[in-house]
């Protein structure tokens, strides 16, 4: 009797278990970091680095993370140590005309677009944290 209580409660508890991973697993897409906004109207855009960058076959770091000087773009040279805040600042200045969100946008969407994949509507990379997928 006592010994089946205990298998049944074993099994109780793993099933709570693997219910309690296994929904924490599918809410866990990997999204952007949205440190440099102040405050944000959107969830943090999905964006799985290099899960994206291998599905989409981007080898070269500097289409996303590029280089420029005086107004030129520089061939093979890269700023992935960079933030894309670091030069792409909130709000507009005049020395960097694009701002982060709108950087952000023409970078992701343009190539979407060229490419005919991956996804160009808001909610498509804004996705809600629960049950958003
Ligand atoms: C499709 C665009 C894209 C490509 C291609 C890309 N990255 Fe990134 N990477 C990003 C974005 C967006 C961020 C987040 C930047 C931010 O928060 O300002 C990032 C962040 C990073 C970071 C910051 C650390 C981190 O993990 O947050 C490193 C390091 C990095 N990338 C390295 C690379 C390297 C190395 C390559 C080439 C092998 C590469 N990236 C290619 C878009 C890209
Ligand atoms: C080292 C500084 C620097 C970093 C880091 C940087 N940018 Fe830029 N970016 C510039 C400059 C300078 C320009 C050209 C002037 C302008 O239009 O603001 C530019 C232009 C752009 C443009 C318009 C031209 C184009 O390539 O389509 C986009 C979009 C853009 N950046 C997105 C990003 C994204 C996304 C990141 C991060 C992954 C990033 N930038 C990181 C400096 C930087
Ligand atoms: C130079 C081209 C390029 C750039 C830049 C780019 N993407 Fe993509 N992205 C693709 C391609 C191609 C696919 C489809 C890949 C596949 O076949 O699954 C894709 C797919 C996606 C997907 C759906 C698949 C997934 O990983 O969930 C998301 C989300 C996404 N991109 C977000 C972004 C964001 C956010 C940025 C900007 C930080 C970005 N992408 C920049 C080319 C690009
Ligand atoms: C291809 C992916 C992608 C699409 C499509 C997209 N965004 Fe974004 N958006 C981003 C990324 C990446 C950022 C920068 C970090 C973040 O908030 O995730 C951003 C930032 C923002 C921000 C600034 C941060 C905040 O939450 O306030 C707003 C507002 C925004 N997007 C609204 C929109 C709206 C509205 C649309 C549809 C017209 C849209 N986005 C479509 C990727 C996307």
């Amino acid at each position: 009797m006592g010994e089946i209580r205990m298998k049944t409660c074993l099994t109780a508890m793993l099933v709570v278990l693997a219910f309690c991973f296994g929904t924490a697993g599918a809410q866990e897409l990997i999204r952007m970091d949205t440190y440099a906004f102040d405050s944000t109207r959107r969830p943090a855009a999905v964006f799985d680095h290099d899960i994206h960058n291998e599905a989409a076959e981007l080898d070269d770091c500097a289409v996303c993370h590029h280089v420029w000087e005086n107004g030129t773009l520089v061939e093979d040279e890269s700023s992935e140590d960079s933030p894309c805040s670091e030069c792409h600042g909130v709000n507009p200045t005049q020395e960097n005309e694009m701002a982060l969100a709108n950087a952000f946008h023409t970078k992701c969407r343009s190539c979407h677009i060229d490419k005919g994949a991956g996804p160009i509507l808001c909610g498509q990379c804004h996705r809600k944290m629960q049950g958003g997928e």
